[in-house]
């Protein structure tokens, strides 16, 4: 099969959260299965030189707003996976993806339109055809409304279908009405029941409604977002109407980017069947690295995370405080300012027990899955998380809140399905928090062979991938004959 998968970040060209890890794996094993894949991304500024050794750079033009803007594409023919990069250093050669400083660029619509127009042309500028487009989330959710509106009668795209995964429902690309003007759709999608939500041009809702088929990260997630209205984000009726074209489809982890066994990152490496000695060199170094106390025997508490009300860390704050001395905690994140502070000030109101890096910082994030005994994620909602993941096969043990992928992957106890693997709270409740933190506490040692044992390969969800992608070849084909008669 062809598959384009157009996407606004994939490891290991540039990363802010789990979409890099997933699209960047998604694409390679795909490639590895025999597939004819191909993946597109904005050249950011972050993307590095070297990445682009070997490109062949060509002049591409693209409508956007009424006039045409003149953008290179960077071709690079590999053997899993080839990439094709979008520059236009107006809009892409920037400190951030999507802003900087906590506030969004102001001229995101353009950016991602221009992206999604350029994923469409490309595909035509390196002569690759797919069977199948496979687009992630909002900003590059416009890319199924063109294949049914500007290019429904294109014979290039005739039997190209499209597949839009949602990886976060709180994020949807809505945009004031100028919007639909620059990305060149006609007046009448501007109305409720296509492209307009509550007076803006949402990307998402067209993606919705004009992708051939849809999917989001976990079962649970899936579920979620049709039942509630504080998951579904306002979307909930909408995702219901298109509950049978839509399918939860786990993430799962590069097992070989995330490996204790071969990590270069570690100071000494560890497997499931032997880790004590090996966790314990990696437990002393953060410890030393974050300056807390080198206490081997007090129980240390990670996390690695964006900083966003999504992930309910204001509600670990609380939950910990009064734990700290039973244990010690060091978090790496990036994000909301508030919550930087709040952790920064509680790091310095515990020195030697509690610490706070802020940033990005990947060797460092590696260096915790590894040595913490514990790996918090009180996510108030969660499409499915791949920090528990990977600190499971790491050997900290999740303590999570119920919730989207969170409670697809962590049970407490083994009546559901798998052994005990961590530690499970309701979602938003502090004190249900602090009594998971205090059972994980008292019985976390018993539960780290069984997190490592966890299994979370790709295998069975690049499957699903692929008959997903068949069910919308199929329906792309039935609505091509339905439209020729
Ligand atoms: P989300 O995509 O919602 O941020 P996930 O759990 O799916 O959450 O994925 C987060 C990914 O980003 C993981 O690979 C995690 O290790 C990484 N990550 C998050 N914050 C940081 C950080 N500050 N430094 C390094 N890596 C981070
Ligand atoms: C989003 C979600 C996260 C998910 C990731 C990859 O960022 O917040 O739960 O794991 O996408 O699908």
């Amino acid at each position: 099969m062809k598959i384009l998968i157009a996407a606004s970040e994939a490891v290991p060209f540039c990363k802010t959260g789990g979409l890099a890890d997933v699209v960047g794996a998604l694409g390679q094993k795909l490639g590895a299965a025999g597939h004819d894949v191909c993946l597109v991304l904005p050249k950011y500024r972050r993307v590095e030189a070297s990445a682009l050794e070997g490109g062949i750079a060509r002049p591409i033009e693209l409508p956007l707003g009424g006039q045409k803007v003149t953008a290179s594409l960077r071709f690079l023919h590999r053997r899993a996976v080839s990439v094709y990069l979008v520059d236009y250093p107006t809009f892409y050669d920037r400190e951030g993806l999507y802003g900087f400083d906590g506030k969004d660029y102001p001229d995101n619509d353009r950016r991602f339109i221009l992206f999604c127009r350029a994923a469409l042309e490309g595909c035509r500028a390196v002569g690759f055809k797919p069977d199948v487009i496979h687009c992630h989330d909002w900003q590059t959710a416009l890319i199924p409304a063109y294949l049914k509106r500007s290019y429904g009668s294109d014979p290039f795209f005739a039997d190209t279908a499209s597949v839009l995964t949602i990886h976060n429902l709180a994020y949807q690309g809505n945009f004031g009405r100028e919007a639909l003007d620059q990305a060149g759709f006609s007046a009448e999608d501007f109305a409720s029941d296509r492209f307009e939500y509550y007076g803006k041009f949402s990307f998402l809702k067209a993606g919705i409604l004009c992708a051939d088929r849809l999917s989001t990260v976990s079962a649970t997630y899936a579920r979620e977002i049709q039942e509630s209205e504080e998951r579904g984000f306002g979307f909930e009726g909408l995702l219901r109407k298109r509950g049978s074209d839509l399918e939860g489809i786990l993430n799962g982890i590069d097992t070989e980017l995330w490996n204790p066994e071969t990590d270069s990152y570690l100071p000494a490496r560890f497997s499931a069947r032997d880790h004590a000695r090996g966790k314990a060199v990696c437990k002393r170094a953060v410890q030393k690295e974050a300056g807390l106390r080198l206490e081997p025997q007090t129980p240390l508490v990670g996390i690695v995370s964006r900083l966003d009300y999504q992930k309910g860390l204001d509600l670990a704050i609380a939950a910990i405080a009064p734990r700290l001395g039973r244990c010690q905690l060091a978090v790496l994140g990036e994000g909301d300012a508030a919550l930087q502070q709040e952790f920064a000030s509680m790091a310095r109101r515990h020195p030697g027990m509690a610490h706070f890096r802020s940033g990005f910082d990947e060797a460092f994030a590696h260096l915790l899955y590894a040595g913490c005994d514990l790996f918090l994620m009180p996510s108030r909602f969660e499409p499915c998380g791949l920090g528990q993941m990977i600190a499971m096969r790491y050997g900290g043990v999740p303590v999570v809140t119920r919730t989207g992928g969170l409670a697809d992957t962590v049970s407490e106890s083994s009546s559901e399905g798998r052994p005990a693997n961590g530690f499970v709270a309701k979602p938003g409740d502090t004190q249900d928090l602090g009594a998971a933190l205090d059972r994980a506490l008292a019985g976390y040692a018993g539960r780290v062979k069984a997190a490592m044992e966890s299994r979370f390969s790709w295998d069975q969800s690049v499957n699903a991938y692929l008959e997903l992608y068949r069910k919308a070849i199929e329906s792309r084909a039935g609505s091509a004959t339905r439209g020729r008669r």
